[in-house]
């Protein structure tokens, strides 16, 4: 019965015009995944705490469940590529790695829930993964009520190896829908497009990767915030509660950012709207880095309900300007310093793009007290090397005076 079943659902499809709307990633999904920081790596006799396996996963979920990331917004955990047996059992099943995960993937999903998180899961709509594991094509059937078994609460669904992706993810999202088991979709499709339709794919997908992986570098880093910036009129306003532009990992805690580099990371993520998705040793994180991730006033950023997608409206001479607009007509606002020298700047409302009012400003890094900017005042910034100045920028006039307050009572 597979092959009438898929051709029914692909009719279906070319009658459908209704956005995606499974009540999921109102905000933007906050989690973990294994790949930027544990890759491929299969050797549990070599690297026991560093192979993809169940015990990763359980040593993950538990600190995310003691130490504040869960209770920060952190719910998801997710295991990227490298999970199952090179070959599917006799029944066309996935098998999870017989050594690697010993009691499957339904206790290791039984367990994740237990500690109050949710369980995503990794595959791809090609022959192949990208590191050679069996994907999904000609197996979607199955594979989805594999997933829906093992109560799985998020899928990856990559592109390697992949042909017509606007009829395949469309088809994938179809079938996780019939599961009636709510599955945050999240869809490699436009990374791997040379100029996606971001309408058609924000109708099956909660969130999609639109560039290339991010690696553990400054330099990655930076790249990713230029294309986006370049590219923001393309998709920015495809942004909004239910679907969100993926500008893939934080990097935050690993080697490869400093913490002013981190600060930066996490401030225009936050301001994109993207999803937060650590990919981190967490049992061995320092505390400054910790610090960053859980920061409860850029995460309010991030998860702001009206789900709007910040821009960049300033670029010059290696100093960016990020605004987001936020709830009861606040903004975030990041200024960052690519240059390798700490640099101090003075901003006029209409340089930053700001209607001319008088506002609080809140340091979302803590390290300034709040000031008032009148209207006509220009704003003066300080920032790091390679570092951001984090900004809240409240309407003064919306705040309700305290004095006034007393009186009334
Ligand atoms: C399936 O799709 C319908 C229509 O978009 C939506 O209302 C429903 O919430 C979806 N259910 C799941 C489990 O994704
Ligand atoms: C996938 O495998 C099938 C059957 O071997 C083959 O016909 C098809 O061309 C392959 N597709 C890709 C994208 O490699
Ligand atoms: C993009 O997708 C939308 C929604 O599916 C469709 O209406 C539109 O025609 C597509 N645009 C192009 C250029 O194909
Ligand atoms: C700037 O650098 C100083 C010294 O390294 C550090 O103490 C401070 O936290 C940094 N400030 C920001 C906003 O990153
Ligand atoms: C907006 O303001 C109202 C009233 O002060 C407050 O209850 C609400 O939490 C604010 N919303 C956000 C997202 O800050
Ligand atoms: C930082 O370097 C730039 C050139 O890259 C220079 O114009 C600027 O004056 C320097 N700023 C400080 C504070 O040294
Ligand atoms: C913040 O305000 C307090 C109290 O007025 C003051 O002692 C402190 O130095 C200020 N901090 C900064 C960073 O300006």
């Amino acid at each position: 019965m597979l092959v009438p079943s898929l051709f029914l659902l692909v009719c279906e499809l070319l009658t459908s015009s209704q956005g995606l709307d499974n009540g999921l990633a109102l905000t933007p999904p906050m989690g973990w995944l294994s790949w930027l920081r544990f890759g491929c790596n299969t050797d549990c006799e070599k690297k026991p705490t560093e192979c993809i396996s169940e015990n990763l996963i359980k040593r993950t979920a538990d600190v995310m469940a003691s130490e504040g990331y869960l209770e920060a917004g952190y719910q998801y955990v997710t295991i990227d590529d490298c999970w199952p047996e090179k070959s599917r059992d006799d029944d066309g099943r996935l098998v999870a790695d017989k050594n690697r995960f010993p009691n499957g993937m339904k206790e290791l999903s039984r367990y994740v829930h237990s500690k109050g998180l949710k369980f995503g899961i990794y595959e791809d709509y090609g022959n192949l993964t990208c590191g050679g594991y069996p994907g999904v094509m000609g197996h979607e059937l199955i594979d989805v009520a594999s997933f829906a078994v093992w109560e799985v609460d998020y899928v990856k669904l990559d592109g390697c190896y992949a042909e017509d992706m606007d009829t395949g993810y469309p088809l994938f999202g179809k079938l996780l829908n019939y599961t009636h088991r709510p599955i945050l979709y999240s869809c490699s499709w436009p990374a791997y497009q040379n100029s996606p339709n971001y309408t058609a794919i924000a109708e099956s997908c909660n969130i999609w990767r639109n560039y290339g992986d991010i690696q553990n570098n400054w330099q990655s880093v930076v790249n990713i915030m230029n294309w986006f910036g370049e590219h923001q009129d393309d998709f920015a306003h495809i942004a909004g509660p239910g679907n969100f532009n993926d500008p893939d990992m934080l990097v935050i805690g690993n080697s490869g950012l400093t913490v002013d580099q981190a600060r930066v990371q996490m401030a225009v993520w936050s301001v994109l709207a993207a999803p937060l998705i650590m990919s981190v040793d967490l049992s061995t994180i320092k505390q400054e880095f910790k610090e960053i991730l859980l920061n409860k006033d850029v995460i309010a950023v991030n998860q702001d309900p009206l789900g709007k997608q910040g821009l960049r409206v300033y670029n010059e001479d290696d100093i960016q300007i990020w605004i987001r607009e936020l709830s009861n007509n606040s903004r975030a606002l990041a200024f960052v310093n690519l240059r390798t020298n700490e640099t101090e700047v003075l901003y006029t409302h209409e340089k930053i793009k700001l209607p001319t009012q008088d506002y609080i400003v809140k340091d979302l890094y803590g390290e300034e007290n709040d000031t008032i900017l009148g209207s006509t005042e220009d704003f003066k910034v300080k920032i790091n090397a390679t570092g951001v100045k984090f900004y809240k920028f409240i309407p003064k006039a919306d705040e309700v005076d305290p004095i006034c307050e007393n009186e009334i009572k």
